[in-house]
């Protein structure tokens, strides 16, 4: 955990209830033990869509739909989510939980590699959730890149991996070893792209908040 534990329950003791099937739907994915978005990072995303109001959302891991139902919740009228996942486990709960929610007109969830569903995306998309397996994201960049609209936003999360990234390699078992240092190269690149302002923010399990810099503003640094 990388804020106080003390303080991350005083947090969540603040926590307003969702509505009665988002509640349930959260439960049995956590019953499930299915990873889903923290309650911390849900409360910043919840903010964060009520800011930035995107029409067009894509979301990377979909798991049961849990973050995509509640990002519907929060996204203007007339918004639509597009969400990819490729477990097939997980692919029929998310479209049962979809309708439950009442939600199935405004989430469509693409099925197979997050890698090779972007790739045959077009458009731009004004808020991305880059939320799938860790060690991959440095291969998603440049397709979230390309498909973020001018001043659209990227959050990223699980980027810290609860701290773990920072821990010396001999402490950290091999498989995390490689996660490690892929998620600290995707780090490194989205703090030093040139089309991207990033923050990263510790707390979760770590966001990375990035946000793409219209073609003007790229033009007026260099
Ligand atoms: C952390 S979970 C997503 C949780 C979800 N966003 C939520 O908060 O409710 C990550 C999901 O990404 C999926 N995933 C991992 N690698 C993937 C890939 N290459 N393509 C598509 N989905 C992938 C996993 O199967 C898993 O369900």
């Amino acid at each position: 955990m990388i804020v106080d534990e003390r303080i991350v329950t005083y947090i969540h003791s603040l926590e307003v209830p969702e509505s009665e099937i988002i509640e349930r739907i959260e439960q049995e994915a956590l019953e499930g033990h299915v990873p889903i978005i923290r309650k911390e990072t849900q409360s910043f995303l919840k903010v964060l869509l009520l800011m930035k109001k995107p029409l067009r959302i894509l979301e990377i891991g979909a798991a049961v739909g849990f973050s995509a139902i509640l990002m519907s919740e929060y996204m203007p009228e007339g918004g639509h989510i597009t969400t990819i996942e490729n477990y097939e486990k997980r692919i029929p709960i998310a479209r049962r939980n979809f309708e439950r929610a009442g939600r199935e007109g405004q989430i469509t969830l693409l099925e197979g590699d997050a890698y090779e569903v972007m790739k045959t995306l077009d458009g731009f998309y004004d808020f991305i959730f880059m939320d799938a397996a860790k060690g991959q994201y440095i291969q998603y960049m440049p397709e979230a890149v390309r498909l973020l609209a001018p001043e659209g936003v990227l959050l990223s999360d699980n980027v810290l991996q609860d701290g773990d990234i920072v821990e010396s390699r001999f402490a950290v078992e091999r498989r995390n070893r490689t996660i490690h240092s892929r998620m600290r190269e995707y780090l490194y690149e989205l703090k030093h792209n040139e089309q991207l302002q990033t923050s990263i923010l510790p707390f979760g399990d770590g966001i990375a908040l990035s946000v793409k810099k219209r073609e003007d503003k790229k033009d007026e640094e260099s």
